[in-house]
């Protein structure tokens, strides 16, 4: 993925922040070529602050839910107005756009805050391993104590950046929501959803 770091760098956090909020709703295959397309046309925060209004909708026509670029606009054009992004959860809660899970991603990916961010695929781990049986959205309180408990790890404090990452490449290839490959999961012994039988089955939905 583009907007990942090499080993040894340091990520930048416009790089991180413009693939979070793009993948918000969307998949990685779609989003790929709209980073690369936004990075030519803004190489960085402060291009995109600069840009007219027309011209970041169009670099953003075709990803859909289009109040994500215009809080994309307003969010650069706050950040370059504070001499680049905050560093710490709070300042990027206060930013456009960001919600506490965009603060926790960009937090630990490009600062390397030892927070853990909780998106769909980080929820089906942890409801696994930790065997959350009420269904969502009351089972979201279980899922962030279970993922702050796993985020506590010394291990995963030295490294928050690659911890977050590795969450969501064991949701998206081997915790999948559906046939889920337990047989090569590096947590598969320490999982309570496989104990019991029941990991595919959750995280469960309320009835609609
Ligand atoms: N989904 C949200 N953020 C992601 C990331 N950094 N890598 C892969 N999938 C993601």
């Amino acid at each position: 993925m583009p907007w990942r770091a090499l080993p040894g760098e340091r990520p930048d956090p416009y790089r991180v922040w413009l693939s979070e909020i793009m993948l918000q709703q969307t998949t990685v295959a779609a989003v790929v070529p709209y980073y690369e397309k936004f990075l030519t046309r803004f190489p960085d925060v402060q291009a995109l602050a600069a840009a007219p209004e027309e011209a970041v909708m169009q670099a953003w026509a075709g990803l859909g839910y289009y109040a994500r670029a215009r809080n994309l606009h307003a969010c650069a054009r706050a950040v370059a107005a504070q001499g680049g992004f905050p560093a710490d959860l709070d300042g990027l809660r206060a930013l456009p756009g960001i919600g506490p899970y965009t603060a926790a991603a960009v937090g630990a990916i490009a600062f390397g805050l030892p927070v853990v961010p909780v998106d769909g695929n980080v929820e089906r781990v942890v409801a696994r391993l930790f065997a959350v049986e009420d269904a969502l959205p009351a089972a979201k309180p279980a899922i962030h104590a279970g993922a702050a408990r796993l985020g506590a790890d010394p291990a995963a404090r030295a490294r928050p950046s690659d911890f977050a990452q590795a969450l969501f490449d064991l949701g998206a290839t081997i915790c999948t929501p559906t046939g889920p490959a337990c047989a090569l999961c590096p947590w598969t012994a320490a999982c309570a959803g496989r104990r019991r039988g029941i990991a595919a089955t959750l995280p469960r939905k309320a009835a609609k």
